[in-house]
């Protein structure tokens, strides 16, 4: 894998169609089958069937609590299914090996956590575990991958800092990081974006581009920003309550009529100007269609 350190936005294809990725040409496929998953007693995926577009950027979207990180877990491996099942090229995915799943099916959790006093540059070489074997512990393709995501995520100056003494967008970064140096076909991200600066929130969401356009990674990721959502996204997964209520291209899901549906929430949608994406703008109490607040005309 080449990472490009050097992201700006001018190299993002934001808009910019992927060229079709060919069925069975090196992506794992990955869905779910009549998914139902469980904490205890209480059920918070049901019947759920999916299929990960191969080779494509999807977004997951919904309201808090609706089940998106347990369905992101689920997809990794790291949830037993209630009943149902996660398949990976045909094959249920709890029945594999445990580093077979990791070389394919990468995930940055939502709130990860790192031990005591363990180092970013420890944390990223984590993501290599799962390419080494017994004979094969530390190699330069494990080095030249550690330097890449530092490089591609930003912290390379921090590497040698406790991951515990960081800001909380510093360490999400350098979790990202982690995530990255994996190099796997597949990524799950989970929420990648929270705690970052607007300015580092693109640069991510750029980087998980470069990771699709050019090195053919499939992502799923979860972000609560609609509109971002519609920028990055080739496939958007609207969730409620555990189901999933619309998905496909952002502008045949993200509709005034979904956006009511899954958040509550009264909104317009018009077009980005810049990516001629939907582009979502809310209503509020103090922000009514008619542009008079509770306060008066404003
Ligand atoms: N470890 C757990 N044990 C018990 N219940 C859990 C656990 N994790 C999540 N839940 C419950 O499962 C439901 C779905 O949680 P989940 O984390 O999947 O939501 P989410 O859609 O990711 O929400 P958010 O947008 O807030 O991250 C919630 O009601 C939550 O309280
Ligand atoms: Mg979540």
């Amino acid at each position: 894998m080449t990472v490009n350190p050097t992201l700006t936005i001018a190299d993002s294809e934001i808009g910019v169609p992927p060229p079709a990725p060919t069925p069975g040409a090196g992506h794992p496929e990955l869905r779910a089958e009549r998914l139902r998953l469980a904490y205890g007693d209480r059920v918070v995926v049901d019947d759920l069937d999916l299929v990960v577009p191969p080779g494509r950027i999807s977004v997951i979207v919904g309201a808090n609590a609706c089940g998106k990180s347990t369905l992101l877990r689920a997809l990794a491996r790291l949830l037993n299914p209630e009943a149902g099942s996660v398949q990976l090229d045909g094959r249920a995915i709890h029945s594999l090996p445990t580093r077979q799943v990791a070389r394919q099916v990468g995930i940055l959790p939502q709130a990860p956590v790192a031990p005591d006093g363990l180092t970013v540059i420890d944390l990223v070489g984590r993501g290599r575990s799962p390419h080494q074997t017994w004979w094969r512990q530390w190699s330069p393709a494990d080095e030249r991958a550690v330097a890449e995501a530092l490089a591609a995520t930003g912290v390379t100056d921090l590497a040698e800092r406790p991951v515990d003494e960081l800001s909380g967008g510093q360490r999400q970064r350098a979790w990202i990081a982690m995530a990255v140096a994996q190099q796997t076909p597949v990524l799950l991200l989970d929420e990648p974006t929270t705690f970052l600066d607007l300015s580092h929130q693109i640069d991510v969401l750029d980087l998980v581009v470069d990771l699709n356009r050019r090195d053919g990674r499939t992502v799923v990721m979860v972000l609560h920003d609609l509109n971002q959502a519609c920028r990055y996204a080739d496939h958007v997964i609207a969730m409620k309550a555990g189901r999933i209520v619309a998905q496909g291209q952002p502008a045949s899901v993200i509709t005034t009529d979904l956006v009511d549906e899954v958040f509550d929430v009264r909104c317009e949608v018009t077009v980005d100007p810049l990516t001629s994406t939907p582009l979502v703008i809310p209503t509020s109490r103090h922000h009514p269609r008619s542009g008079v607040t509770a306060a008066g005309p404003r």
